[in-house]
Order: C-alpha cells, then structure tokens, then sequence
C-alpha cells in the first residue's frame, strides 16, 4: 500500500435491503466508525437510489460519503425510469458507481455509454468510480490485459489529466464478482500496477500515481488485509460483505 494515495472502502448494496434494514446497517455501521476507525480511509456507501436521500440525513457530520450505483446517460427529459446525475446531485450524492460489470452485462451497458456517463458526473460535482474488469473467458483466453486496456481507452482516457485526477477507477474481476472466487494477491497486484501504468503512459507517472484503484471482487473481512497491502491496491469495492456492518468495519479495518 502506498501512503500517498487516498484509501477507500466502498459497499456496494446492489438490489438489497428494505429501507428498514438499510437504515439499521447504516446506524450500527456509524457506531462502529466512531468507536473503532483509527484509520484516514474513506468510506463510501452506495445504497440503492430511493434510499439515497435517507442514507444521506443519517450520516450527517459522521465521516460516510454517499454515491449511487449508476446513472443515466441523459442530463433532463422523456427518459421514464432514468436518474439524473444533476438528480444526485441535488439530494447530496457525491459519488456514482460507473460501468459495473453488471450493468455491462445485463443492461448491455458500452464502454462509450460509460464516457457519457463519467462526462455527466463530473459536470455535475460526482465523483466517477468507474469499473473495470474482464469476464473469466477472457482471462481463459489471456485477454485481460487487452480487455481492460480498452475500457480504459474507451472508457475514461477521453477525459483531460485535470478530470481524471477525480476520478476513482475499480478493477472488478467479472468471474470474482459475487462467487466467492477472489483474485489471488499477485493477480490483483499484476493488474492493479497494469492500471497504473496505462495511466502513466496516458497521462503522466504523477497521475497513475495520485489515483485511487480499488480491488473488487468477493473482497472479505478474510482476505481484504493481504490485498490491502498490495503496493497498488488503495482499497475495496465491496458487495456481498458490505451487507453486514461488522463485516463491513472489519474491512475498513483491514485498511
Ligand atoms: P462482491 O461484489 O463483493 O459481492 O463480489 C463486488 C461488486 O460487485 O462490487
């Protein structure tokens, strides 16, 4: 792990919860974080939308940053059943989960899709966690690393340094990704410092540098401390674990 970047947990809620339930793990998750978090990382919670505006009230001054797990593509208009960034903005949301492989995969979501979505976000003051990740037939057939050298380029690499330096990225193996399969410590590090080096090449080694990647990917109170402390592993995206507020603090914790 290196020092000099912003650490990040994030839980990733998906379709879970009522709102009953979201309000009682974000309750105890604010105990546990006044009691027990000794560390500088950055939590992040990204409920489902309709409980957005509640989550926010709840976490006041407490040091929890709230962020939707996707967006539309569009600003304003005749888009029934679509969410604006410039909605989540309005109600506090500062963050939104860009291109999650779920998204890719059953919303038939692009890389381009992505851009449009990365541009209304940081129009808007949101920050961009834009995920990346190759399927397990692609890492089968060796394509990892062309795969997500494309969603980079696709992507995000549009954007100027300026933008991208708010921007947070989160490698998300596909065949890790809620199956208990997690990538092995040196496979993260291969990719996480992968990552790193199109954004030097890209932008500059001052940049890939300064930016955030996180590891996502059946990332738990068990293993998040090995990856963790991979030179260029600045924290987790977490789904099936960010359900439970002990798992959850162990691996804020684990930072
Ligand atoms: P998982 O999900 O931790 O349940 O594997 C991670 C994610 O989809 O962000």
């Amino acid at each position: 792990m290196n020092d000099t970047r912003k650490k990040i947990v994030a839980g990733n809620w998906k379709m879970n919860l009522s709102l009953q339930e979201a309000q009682s793990l974000t309750a105890e998750l604010i105990g546990m974080i006044q009691d027990e978090k000794h560390n500088a990382c950055e939590v992040f919670l990204f409920p489902p939308f309709v409980y957005i505006n509640t989550i926010n009230k709840q976490i006041q001054d407490n040091p929890i940053q709230v962020g939707a797990q996707n967006c539309a593509d569009q600003l304003s208009g005749a888009y029934t059943g679509e969410v604006s960034v410039s909605m989540l903005n309005s109600i506090g949301a500062n963050a939104v989960l860009i291109g999650h492989s779920e998204r890719r995969t059953y919303y038939h979501e692009s890389n381009q899709t992505c851009a449009t979505k990365i541009n209304l976000a940081i129009q808007h003051n949101i920050i961009p966690f834009y995920c990346i990740g190759e399927t397990l037939n692609e890492r089968n057939a060796n394509q990892q690393f062309e795969i997500i050298e494309k969603q980079l380029n696709d992507g995000i690499f549009h954007l100027s340094a300026e933008d991208f330096s708010k921007c947070v990225i989160a490698y998300e193996p596909v065949w890790a990704i809620g199956t208990g399969l997690t990538a092995s410590p040196e496979q993260a590090q291969e990719m996480h410092a992968f990552i790193r080096s199109k954004i030097a090449d890209k932008y500059s080694m001052e940049i890939a540098q300064k930016v955030s990647i996180l590891y996502g990917g059946s990332c738990n109170d068990q293993n998040a401390k090995e990856l963790f402390a991979l030179t260029d592993v600045d924290g987790g995206l977490i789904g099936g674990a960010s359900l439970k507020s002990r798992n959850f603090m162990n691996i804020i914790n684990a930072i």
